[in-house]
C-alpha cells in the first residue's frame, strides 16, 4: 500500500514519538507538538493555538480545499504526478481493458471484483430497476423542447426521491444498496429521455435482456418500434468511456455529493448535486467546451493565434489541465485509443486532426510545459459523442451515467463513516464590524 502524501493507505495508525509536528506560535513564544497520521495533521488540533482565553484558535484557510483531506476513503486512488488511477487497488488501464461499466461499478460499491454469479445477480438486479416511473416521464417532458439534457437529469434524479421515500433510512446498509441499484439502473433511462426530448422523438423503455452500454444506444436513437443495429466496437467505446469516468476520488462533483449527503438527506437529493456540479464548464462541461473550442478554431493553420491567445490569458485550453494531474492523465491515453476505435467505424471527425495538432503544439510550448499542463479525459472523450451522433448537450450527460457509481460509492462511504459530521467550513470573516441601521431618508 501506498504511503505518499496526500494519497494516504486506508489503515489508520497511532502517532508515533517521531510521527509529531512541533509548532511554535511566535505570537506567544508557545510551542505545540501535534500529531501526525497518515502524512496529514487534523485542522481541529489546531485549534488548541491561542493566543488567550478568549481567542477562537488556529484555523486553516484553504478555499477550493487545495491541500485539506476532507475524508478518508478506500475507494480510488491517485497520484497526479505521476498520472496514475486505480479504483480500489486496480490500475484503470486493466479495467478499460479487461473490465466492464457493470462489473466496475460492482467494485466500486462492494470493494471487490464480482464471481461470475455476483455479476449475473449484480446486472439482473440493475437490468429489473432501469424502468422510471411515469410521473418521472411526465417531468422530463414538462420542459421546455431545447432544455439543456443536464438540467433535466439533475431534476429527474432529484424527483425520484418522491417516489421512493423509504431511502430516507440511512441507518440499513440493504436499503442503502437498493436505492443506490436503483440509481445506477435509472440514470440512463433518464439520460437518454432529455435527449430525447430534445430531439422531439417519444421516449423509450429500457430493454431488461441488453447490456448498460447497449440498452443505453438504443433508448437514444432508437424509433418506436424500430432498433437499430450497433457496431460491438462501439458499445464497447461507450462501456470503456463510462468505466474511465466511474469514480476520480474526491473532485468538484463527488464532494457536492458529499457535502449534500452529509445532511443525511437521501441519495437521490445528494446524487443530483453530483449532477449539478459536473453540469459546469470548469468540471463534466469541459468535453462540451473542447468541441466548441475545436470548431472556433476551425483549422489546423488557426492553431499558433489560439495558442497565443491562451498564452495571453485571452482564454483557456479547455481539455487541458486538471487540479491533481500534473502529468498525463492516464485516461486521456485510453480515450484517445478508443476514438481511433470509434473512427474506424464512424469514420474520422475532422475535428481530431486540429485536436491532435493542437495538444501536439501545446505539448511542446514552454507556456504549457512550465505549468504542467497535459489533455485530460475530457480533450478527446467529446469526439467519440460526437462520432456517435450526440450533440455537445450531451456530452456531460454521459459523463453523470459513468460517475453516478462512484458518487455512489463514496456516499455510501460517508454514511458509514463515524468520523464524518455535517459539512460545514469555517470562513474568515472579512466583513463590517457591528454598524447600526441607517434610515432610509438618510441614505446617499
Ligand atoms: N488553459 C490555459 N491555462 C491554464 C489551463 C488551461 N486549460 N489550466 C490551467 N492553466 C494555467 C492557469 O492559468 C495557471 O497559470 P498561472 O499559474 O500562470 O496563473 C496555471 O495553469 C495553474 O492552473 P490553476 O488554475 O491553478 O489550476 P487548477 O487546478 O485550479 O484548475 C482546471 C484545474 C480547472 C481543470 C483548469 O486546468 C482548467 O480550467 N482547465 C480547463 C477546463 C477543463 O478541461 N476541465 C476539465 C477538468 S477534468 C474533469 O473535470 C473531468
Amino acid at each position: 500500500m501506498t504511503t505518499k502524501a496526500t494519497k494516504r493507505a486506508p489503515a489508520k495508525k497511532a502517532a508515533a514519538a517521531s510521527e509529531t509536528l512541533t509548532v511554535t506560535d511566535n505570537r506567544t513564544g508557545k510551542t505545540y507538538e501535534l500529531p501526525i497520521v497518515d502524512g496529514t495533521i487534523k485542522a481541529t488540533d489546531l485549534r488548541t493555538i491561542k493566543v488567550d482565553d478568549d481567542d477562537f484558535g488556529m484555523m486553516t484557510y484553504d478555499p477550493a480545499f487545495m491541500n485539506t483531506a476532507s475524508c478518508r476513503s478506500a475507494i480510488t486512488f491517485i497520484d497526479g504526478d505521476v498520472g496514475i488511477l486505480r479504483y480500489r487497488g486496480y490500475p484503470i488501464d486493466q479495467l478499460a481493458e479487461k473490465s466492464s461499466f457493470l462489473e466496475v461499478s460492482y467494485l466500486l460499491n462492494y470493494g471487490e471484483l464480482p464471481n461470475k454469479t455476483q455479476l449475473s445477480e449484480w446486472t439482473q438486479w440493475i437490468n429489473a430497476h432501469a424502468f422510471v416511473d411515469e410521473s418521472i416521464r411526465s417531468v422530463v417532458e414538462g420542459f421546455r423542447h431545447d432544455a439543456h439534457p443536464m438540467a433535466v437529469l439533475q431534476a429527474a434524479i432529484g424527483g425520484l426521491s418522491t417516489i421512493y421515500p423509504e431511502s430516507k433510512e440511512l441507518g440499513d446498509p440493504d436499503n442503502r444498496m437498493q436505492q443506490i441499484v436503483r440509481l445506477m439502473a435509472k440514470t440512463p433511462t433518464i439520460g437518454a429521455w432529455a435527449f430525447r426530448r430534445n430531439i422531439g422523438r417519444a421516449l423509450l423503455n429500457p430493454n431488461p435482456e441488453r447490456s448498460y452500454a447497449s440498452n443505453l444506444l438504443h433508448m437514444m436513437f432508437d424509433e418506436s418500434g424500430i432498433e437499430y443495429n450497433f457496431d460491438p466496437r462501439i458499445e464497447r467505446a461507450l462501456d470503456i468511456l463510462l468505466i474511465l469516468h466511474a469514480d476520480h476520488e474526491q473532485n468538484c462533483s463527488t464532494s457536492a455529493v458529499r457535502s449534500v449527503g452529509s445532511s443525511e438527506t437521501d441519495v437521490y437529493q445528494a446524487a443530483s448535486a453530483g449532477v449539478a456540479a459536473l453540469y459546469g464548464p470548469l468540471h463534466g462541461g469541459a468535453n462540451e467546451s473542447v468541441l466548441k473550442m475545436l470548431r472556433r478554431i476551425g483549422s489546423k493553420d488557426n492553431i499558433p493565434d489560439f495558442v497565443q491567445g491562451v498564452k495571453e490569458r485571452r482564454e483557456l485550453l479547455m481539455g487541458f489541465g486538471h487540479r491533481v494531474y500534473k502529468n498525463y492523465d492516464p485516461r486521456a491515453k485510453i480515450v484517445h485509443k478508443t476514438a481511433h476505435e470509434v473512427f474506424e467505424v464512424t469514420g474520422v471527425n475532422p475535428l481530431l486532426e486540429i485536436a491532435v495538432e493542437l495538444e501536439k503544439i501545446a505539448l511542446e510550448d514552454e507556456f504549457f510545459v512550465a505549468r504542467k499542463l497535459y489533455p485530460n479525459v475530457d480533450f478527446y472523450s467529446g469526439l467519440i459523442y460526437e462520432a456517435l451522433k450526440l450533440p455537445a448537450e450531451m456530452f456531460t450527460v454521459m459523463f453523470a451515467i459513468g460517475r453516478m457509481p462512484g458518487w455512489l460509492a463514496q456516499w455510501n462511504e460517508l454514511v458509514g463513516d463515524s468520523e464524518q459530521k455535517i459539512s460545514r467550513p469555517r470562513q474568515i470573516y472579512v466583513g463590517y464590524d457591528e454598524r447600526n441601521y441607517v434610515p432610509m431618508s438618510k441614505r446617499k
